[in-house]
């Protein structure tokens, strides 16, 4: 087969990718190694910042994001024995969706079939070549034949472990990354929610999120060690954690039968640059942020729209030069919400070896930014979403 761009990797980045191409009348191959259903049972975070929606939308995409989805005007953030709102829409006059990313997941894939797009799940065996000349994907299909899909430009947006990213040789890349020694349970439970918006907790027993999925479905984490194994732990132990968490700030949790529960890891990552020859990074295969922020599938969205439009120029001029753009563009969003990411997640949670002092330092940190307008305004800008840069 050959294609003007080959993507490895059909989850959100990819398959969004594929269609804002498909709307310039560029032809893309997307392989994926999962298959469709097993990428959908899958929990993934649940806030799609104002302008992810807005792509959805506008493309075409998704109206159930809307319909679906919840809208939020602000976040809660608990502690020192109080909760205090940031008001998203009063400080920038923006919101924040809750929107499961295996919804999105499932409107990119329906919006591929749709418009007849060449989607392949459930492949094996995945190698790219040629990423500096003519690049090539090799791997097996589902049904077992050995396929090859040659490209002008290949794209890698396949995830945290992506393969692409160490398609690049050693000499010609950096990383830079940052580990850190807790984790997040996380838990989906049955039960009606315990607050009408997501409610951050920093707390002496550590951090939880209380976020919700629906009237019945809720979505809950505390901060575990990346150690622990989720099956470890009683349904009563979880509950413990969550409850003496949220209760130190003078809330209560409803509860209900947890249906699933897992041990998110947290990391800080880029790889730099996001182009070796015509290879290009997007998304999770370019850099992972720790959860707090909620911007991981924002990140990927906003990387693959300006890909698209670079993507676009590059190709109509038959100019691949001008591809080094898309990173210039990029990594200045990757990089402020690192920046952001890692500020959320050290103001909240407890380092294992964390003393008083520290403690109180954050809850001062934490005082000092709800009782200020420009500390609150920075956090509403950050969660909502900078406005990406122009082309
Ligand atoms: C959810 C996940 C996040 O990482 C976050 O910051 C907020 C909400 C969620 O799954 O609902």
């Amino acid at each position: 087969t050959r294609t003007a761009v080959g993507i490895v990797g059909g989850g959100p980045a990819g398959l969004m990718l594929a269609h804002l191409l498909s709307l310039s009348g560029i032809d893309s191959v997307v392989v994926e190694v999962r298959s469709r259903t097993e990428i959908e049972q899958t929990h993934r975070a649940g806030i799609l910042e104002q302008d992810s929606v807005r792509l959805l939308t506008e493309t075409g995409v998704s109206d159930r994001v809307l319909r679906e989805g919840f809208r939020h005007e602000g976040i809660e953030l608990a502690f020192g024995g109080a909760s205090h709102r940031i008001d998203f829409e009063a400080l920038v006059g923006a919101t924040a969706q809750l929107y499961p990313q295996t919804d999105v997941f499932t409107d990119l894939a329906d919006a591929r079939e749709r418009d007849g797009g060449d989607v392949r799940f459930g492949v094996a065996d995945v190698a790219v070549h040629d990423l500096t000349g003519e690049p090539r994907i090799t791997f097996t299909d589902a049904e077992g034949r050995a396929q090859e899909v040659c490209c002008q430009v290949l794209v890698g947006c396949d995830g945290s472990r992506s393969l692409c990213r160490r398609a690049v040789p050693e000499g010609e890349r950096r990383q830079f990354f940052r580990e850190y020694p807790f984790a997040w349970f996380g838990i989906l439970c049955e039960a009606p929610p315990s607050a009408p918006e997501l409610v951050y907790h920093h707390s002496d027993r550590g951090f939880a999120l209380i976020s919700q999925r629906t009237e019945s479905l809720q979505r809950m984490y505390f901060q575990c060690d990346p150690a622990d194994d989720p099956e470890s732990f009683s349904d009563d132990r979880i509950w413990e954690e969550l409850q003496s968490r949220v209760g130190a700030n003078g809330h209560t949790l409803r509860q209900g039968p947890i249906t699933s529960r897992s041990v998110l890891p947290f990391r800080s990552f880029v790889q730099e640059p996001v182009r070796h020859g015509n290879l290009l990074l997007a998304g999770d295969a370019a850099h992972t942020v720790p959860p707090t922020g909620a911007k991981g599938l924002n990140l990927a969205l906003a990387d693959v729209r300006v890909l698209a439009e670079e993507l676009e120029r590059a190709l109509g001029r038959q100019d691949l030069g001008l591809l080094d753009a898309y990173g210039e563009r990029a990594l200045a969003r990757v990089w402020k919400a690192q920046h952001f990411s890692y500020w959320m997640t050290t103001m909240l949670h407890r380092l294992p070896d964390a003393s008083d002092f520290d403690v109180r330092r954050q809850e001062g940190e934490l005082a000092g930014l709800v009782g200020s307008t420009a500390g609150s305004t920075y956090l509403a800008e950050g969660y909502t979403g900078w406005p990406t840069s122009r082309a």
